[in-house]
């Protein structure tokens, strides 16, 4: 693989949650794979005053290693490269500080003006630091390249989207723009893109002529933890679905690029997003269920209901659980239903798609029964990465019973040791120019184009419940009724990609 060019990281939010939990971890990694670039520097800032050396202890603890280990070579050299220097974003005069910062470590590491800066910062901040940084000069391209990372939310709604994009565009290219959608970092995620493309034998069935619909669940056991006032202003609709889980879909719903190049892939993509049948106001409430989760007693212990949770109103209308159902308006897709879900407490964590292909026109066997949950098949996020085709089989002896029956492939048989770290892919494709897992502005307006009459609807309509659902279930019942044909159902996934049911492993 690549080495990236020689470089600097300026970390705005370098003793931040994000900083420490997976930025810093995933350069470490890309280090002990030896995928960093020959010489660089990382440089973190934050409001608090503190010296390099209290910095790298921080990021030793980042990197999880344990103390008797610190004297390794390997870990002393990364957190060598590690500095610190305090800065106010909204402060102008803190990024002149930060002009000579950058200067002396590009001296005295002998390395080039090119400098990722990663926004590990609230929205909010992003007009003062792109601004500011753009009257240091610290985006002009004359030097070296120069590349920002963004953290989601890219907008609150498809009006502030639009805002967010002209405020980064005011000072940076499209180009230098890379906007984080951690979901696209994932090895299955993108091997969805593999398999679809790489084996002739999906693409003849990958269209409207033989799914019957496509189901994606990203669910999750955990509730709000310590993000309420975050949560509060977001909702799951926000949180998963504009960003990860469109993507998703659209990974799922794609034509195939002309090439692997970046503007190919995202081109598609956007196509399928621009596809996205407009949602009528006067259809939210057939289409759209949205959920919160309340107390209930799970495997024993008491879970507190989403507004008994920190800070968050104890009337609060917030969706944690959001269903929906919408059409791909293109010769593909037309007419193919396709359902996404996701919500927090829910039985377990457990991201898949799946594709639900058309039964036979006459069913021929007696008991139809028998092949309940065949011609499916699931593609597996996490966890128990893999694919899984479930289809009917003779049972042995008289008749002709079916079955269905999994065949079924886990990603761990691929990889030799351990699946990377979504955010280290996308680092090292960051570092290495290579915007392909990155969103791009185009995309982002499209999903919350689509999105927007639902939102509105949730804010402005009373009337459009809020449904409750007990902590530890699969979501209000409701959603149940988004799934038309009385005799099709959600999928009940369990933590090992081969079970199903209601009853089994979490
Ligand atoms: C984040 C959301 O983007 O994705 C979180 O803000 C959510 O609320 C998380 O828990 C889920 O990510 P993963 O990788 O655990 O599926």
């Amino acid at each position: 693989m690549n080495k990236p060019d020689n470089q600097i990281i300026v970390i705005f939010g370098g003793r931040g949650d994000l900083a420490m939990r997976k930025i810093i971890p995933a350069l470490y990694a890309l280090h002990l794979q030896g995928l960093m670039p020959e010489r660089y520097a990382v440089l973190a800032t934050g409001r608090s005053q503190l010296g390099d050396e209290a910095y790298r202890s921080e990021v030793v603890k980042a990197t999880g290693v344990q103390k008797t280990e610190y004297n390794s070579e390997g870990l002393r050299q990364f957190t060598s490269s590690f500095h610190y220097t305090a800065l106010d974003p909204s402060v102008s005069d803190d990024y002149r500080m930060l002009t000579v910062a950058l200067d002396r470590l590009r001296r005295d590491s002998d390395i080039p003006a090119n400098t990722l800066f990663y926004l590990s910062l609230p929205p909010e901040l992003y007009d003062d630091i792109t601004g500011n940084l753009a009257n240091c000069g610290l985006n002009s391209e004359s030097d070296g390249w120069k590349r920002m990372i963004i953290e989601k939310p890219f907008g609150y709604d498809y009006e502030s989207a639009v805002k967010l994009n002209r405020i980064l565009l005011g000072h940076w290219n499209e180009n230098q723009l890379y906007r984080i959608d951690h979901y696209l970092g994932k090895e299955t995620v993108q091997n969805i893109l593999v398999t679809r493309f790489s084996n002739g034998i999906f693409e003849p069935l990958w269209n409207r002529n033989y799914v019957h619909h496509v189901e994606i669940t990203s669910s999750e056991s955990l509730g709000v933890e310590k993000r309420g006032s975050y949560y509060e202003g977001t909702g799951a609709l926000r949180d998963m679905v504009q960003n990860h889980l469109l993507h998703l879909a659209g990974f799922i719903a794609m034509e195939p690029p002309s090439s692997m190049d970046s503007t190919s892939i995202r081109n598609e993509l956007v196509k399928v997003f621009e596809s996205l049948r407009s949602i009528k106001p006067e259809d939210i409430g057939k289409v759209a269920i949205r959920g919160q989760y309340t107390g209930a007693h799970v495997r024993g212990e008491w879970l507190n209901g989403y507004r008994e949770e920190e800070d968050v109103d104890q009337a609060s209308m917030t969706e944690t659980y959001a269903a929906l159902k919408f059409y791909i308006d293109n010769w593909r897709w037309g007419g193919v239903p396709f359902y996404i879900r996701t919500g927090k407490r829910l039985p377990t964590r457990v991201t898949e798609a799946v594709i639900h292909f058309k039964p036979t026109p006459h069913y021929l066997f007696s008991e139809k029964g028998g092949c309940d949950g065949c011609n499916q098949l699931i593609i597996r996020i996490q966890p128990d990465e893999g694919i899984l085709l479930k289809f009917g089989m003779k049972i042995p002896g008289a008749g002709f019973n079916v079955k269905n029956v999994n065949m079924d492939f886990h990603y761990s048989d691929l990889a030799a040791d351990r699946i990377p770290d979504a955010y280290e892919r996308l680092l090292y494709d960051c570092m290495n120019g290579d915007s392909t897992l990155y969103t791009r502005s185009d995309a982002v307006l499209a999903a919350w184009r689509f999105l927007d009459p639902v939102l509105q609807a949730w804010k402005n309509d009373p009337s459009v419940p809020v449904f409750g659902y007990p902590a530890g279930t699969w979501g209000p019942e409701t959603a149940d009724d988004l799934i038309e044909e009385p005799e099709l159902t959600w999928r009940y996934p369990c933590k090992n990609l081969a079970d199903d049911g209601i009853y089994c492993e979490l």
